[in-house]
């Protein structure tokens, strides 16, 4: 049973992977027996992640890559490719968010978020879709969205704005790319401890929201490792198009 959820010959780039959910989520697909390419702008951080998965054995490669910028999405796309022999995976994980209102928001501020987590997302997927479409091997996408893409939150309109949108992308996605046997999912996290979102949940504001999760606590990484086994494994060979939630039962707290 255990092989169901075999990361064995898969070759998996994560964005994202300096921080938060994308560097566990590199711990845990190599921990299953990927290799693995892990991006982000930060190559240090990168490089000792990438030292810590080669240690337990596995491949790992790193690049510098900004989602902002089309030419190095591709260009690192291509260069994972070469490395690892062919791309059978993606995480599409990095993002970004900032707590702001509604008038109050800059559009420098607006176009970053959804720059990045739509546009970028978009960009990185469009390429990865690509060289497996191409390969015709088929291929699994697994794209990072969140309990804002289904319900909103006050001060997050263009967080809330990217993510649903990035779930209407999977959908579309999936629909599109399976007849080159290529899989498109979401995991929606709730509330999950990273950096992204330490200084909100130490103020009072955080704390309410934390009381108002069904299991009345934040989730930790952890609690993610057995939806994204699942996703991007062969265990979910008949998924595609849909969306895993691992919220704590967030998505569904009383009105
Ligand atoms: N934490 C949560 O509660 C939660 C809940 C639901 C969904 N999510 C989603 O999970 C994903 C990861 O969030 P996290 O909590 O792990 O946040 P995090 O710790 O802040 O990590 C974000 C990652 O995205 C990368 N990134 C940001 N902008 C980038 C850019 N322009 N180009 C390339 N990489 C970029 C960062 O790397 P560099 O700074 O090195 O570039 C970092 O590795 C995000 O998509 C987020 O929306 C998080």
């Amino acid at each position: 049973m255990n092989d169901l959820f075999s990361m064995a010959g898969e070759r998996v780039l994560i964005t994202g992977a300096s921080s938060g959910l994308g560097h566990h989520f590199a711990k845990v697909l190599a921990g299953a027996g990927a290799d693995v390419a892990l991006a982000s702008r930060r190559l240090d951080t990168l490089q000792e992640l990438a030292d810590d998965i080669r240690a337990e054995g596995r491949t790992a490669h790193c690049y510098a890559m900004d989602v902002l910028d089309a030419q190095g999405v591709e260009a690192t796309v291509k260069a994972a490719i070469d490395d690892l022999d062919g791309l059978s995976v993606l995480i599409n994980n990095a993002g970004v968010t900032e707590t702001v209102g509604f008038v109050q928001q800059s559009k420098e501020s607006w176009d970053r978020i959804i720059d990045t987590n739509l546009n970028g997302a978009w960009a990185v997927a469009r390429a990865v879709a690509e060289h497996m479409s191409t390969a015709g091997q088929g291929g699994n996408i697994v794209n990072i969205a969140s309990v804002m893409s289904f319900r909103v939150a006050g001060h997050l309109a263009a967080y809330c704005a990217s993510k649903g949108a990035l779930l209407q992308l999977t959908r579309s996605m999936g629909l599109e790319l399976a007849r080159y046997g290529i899989r498109v999912n979401a995991l929606a996290p709730g509330y999950i401890a990273t950096p992204f979102n330490e200084n909100y949940f130490a103020t009072g504001a955080g704390q309410k929201i934390i009381a108002r999760i069904p299991q009345r606590r934040l989730g930790q990484v952890g609690d993610l490792d057995g939806a994204i086994l699942l996703l991007a494994s062969k265990a979910s060979a008949y998924m595609t198009s849909t969306v895993v939630h691992v919220d704590g039962g967030h998505l569904q707290s009383s009105l």
